[in-house]
């Protein structure tokens, strides 16, 4: 990390992930913070949002990921290259959220420098940071659309309104995909009667977006109104992101299992999965689903033993360019040592990591799949539950504002 990048990241506020999290620092900035306090999810007896930004530009907080579920710590981001470096390093990772935080990101860059060059450079930096989740280029195409026609001096305030209202919007997105999709699961409880269980690959959970969650939603919703839901949770190997949903559902008391995620197929074969239900980081105009490693196999396991598949879906997370997603979905490829290396606790209740594979074992680790439409149920919308196919999706399609793909 350079020194420009150490001293950007301006705060870190931490605290046993279990306890009612929150640092003095934390709360001031929260309670300046109006939006922040609408937020729907709480770590402990407090609000939170994944990500807010303080009133008058220039800082961003997020909640650091990477150190959860064990610790939870926020991070002050003060400039597009933290930010570039907090979406690298997965300090915020999920579709919806990377696209916020870039968003953020290109706006704090505008600070500093608002001729075209600046925002390009921006653009480009915040761009590769993660190649294959769609909502990241759709927002920095959103905000740079928004810039493109005023002058310099106007820029900077344009492009922290739109970080922001690109942020509230996604809140609603994935509050209208809960009710939605709670729809599913009431009439699932009403035809079985026992428990609703739900499973669950990767985290498509509230901090995987501003808030609520695209999974999380339905299943937070539902718990609330007294339906009885149990999520068997995938640990979502090598980055363990089924971490970061069993974190979230123990926060909210809903009941969850945490399994290895080869699982799934043997509790299908049981009759122990009534759903299957996944976020997403790209879907294609014909309704092909790109998400986290290991949702194809889902997908195949449910569609053997005749559960249900949905995919939890904001429509910015559409992209409606790309028509064959095996060849123009770019899937990310991570770094060996993410699955060479098991990080955790150790015995002392420190991080520690333990390596499992000698060095000199090859390893592959793309970190995305796709799952083609065939095998989908259906798609759950902010604007509705539809059919995965070029027909259906083309109702969403959105006409007044278009923006470009960077
Ligand atoms: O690599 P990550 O942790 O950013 O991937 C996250 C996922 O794949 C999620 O399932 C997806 O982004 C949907 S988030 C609502």
């Amino acid at each position: 990390m350079t020194p420009e990048l150490l001293s950007a990241l301006e705060a870190v506020v931490t605290h046993p992930a279990s306890a009612s999290a929150s640092g003095a620092a934390t709360h001031r900035a929260m309670h300046r913070n109006r939006r922040a306090r609408i937020g729907s999810m709480k770590v402990g007896d407090r609000h939170y949002r994944s990500l807010w930004a303080d009133p008058a530009p220039g800082t961003v907080h997020v909640i650091d990921q990477a150190r959860l579920p064990h610790v939870f710590e926020t991070r002050t981001i003060a400039s597009a290259d933290a930010m570039a470096e907090a979406i690298l390093a997965m300090r915020v990772r999920g579709a919806p959220l990377i696209g916020v935080a870039a968003a953020f990101g290109l706006a704090l860059a505008v600070l500093r420098d608002p001729s075209d060059a600046s925002i390009e450079r921006a653009v480009a930096m915040l761009r590769a940071t993660r190649p294959t989740a769609v909502n990241l280029a759709w927002a920095l195409g959103r905000v740079r659309d928004r810039l493109a026609r005023l002058a310099p001096t106007e820029r900077a305030a344009a492009a922290w309104a739109e970080a922001q209202m690109i942020a509230d919007e996604d809140v609603a997105l994935n509050e209208a995909i809960g009710r939605h999709g709670l729809a599913i699961l009431e009439r699932e409880y009403k035809a079985k009667r026992r428990p609703v269980n739900i499973l669950t690959h990767c985290n498509a959970g509230w901090i995987a977006t501003v808030d609520w969650g695209t999974v999380t939603a339905p299943i937070f919703m539902a718990h609330d109104r007294g339906i009885p839901v149990h999520v068997w949770v995938d640990e979502t190997r090598p980055r363990n992101q089924g971490l970061l949903t069993a974190w979230e559902l123990a926060s909210h008391g809903v009941p969850h299992t945490l399994i290895v995620d080869n699982a799934g197929g043997h509790l299908m074969q049981r009759g122990q999965v009534d759903l299957v239900l996944v976020g997403a980081d790209r879907v294609t105009r014909r309704g092909d689903v790109c998400n986290k490693i290991g949702t194809y196999l889902k997908a195949l396991a449910a569609r053997a033993n005749g559960v249900p598949f949905y995919a939890a879906v904001p429509t910015p997370t559409i992209d409606w360019g790309i028509e064959d997603a095996m060849r123009e979905i770019p899937i990310e490829q991570r770094a060996g040592d993410e699955v060479r290396i098991v990080r955790g606790l150790d015995p002392e209740g420190r991080f520690a990591e333990v390596t499992i594979a000698p060095s000199t074992t090859t390893i592959a680790n793309p970190a995305f799949d796709v799952t083609p439409a065939q095998l989908v149920t259906a798609l759950v919308t902010e604007k509705g539950v539809v059919g995965a196919s070029e027909r259906e999706l083309a109702q969403l399609k959105p006409r007044p504002r278009k923006a470009t793909v960077p």
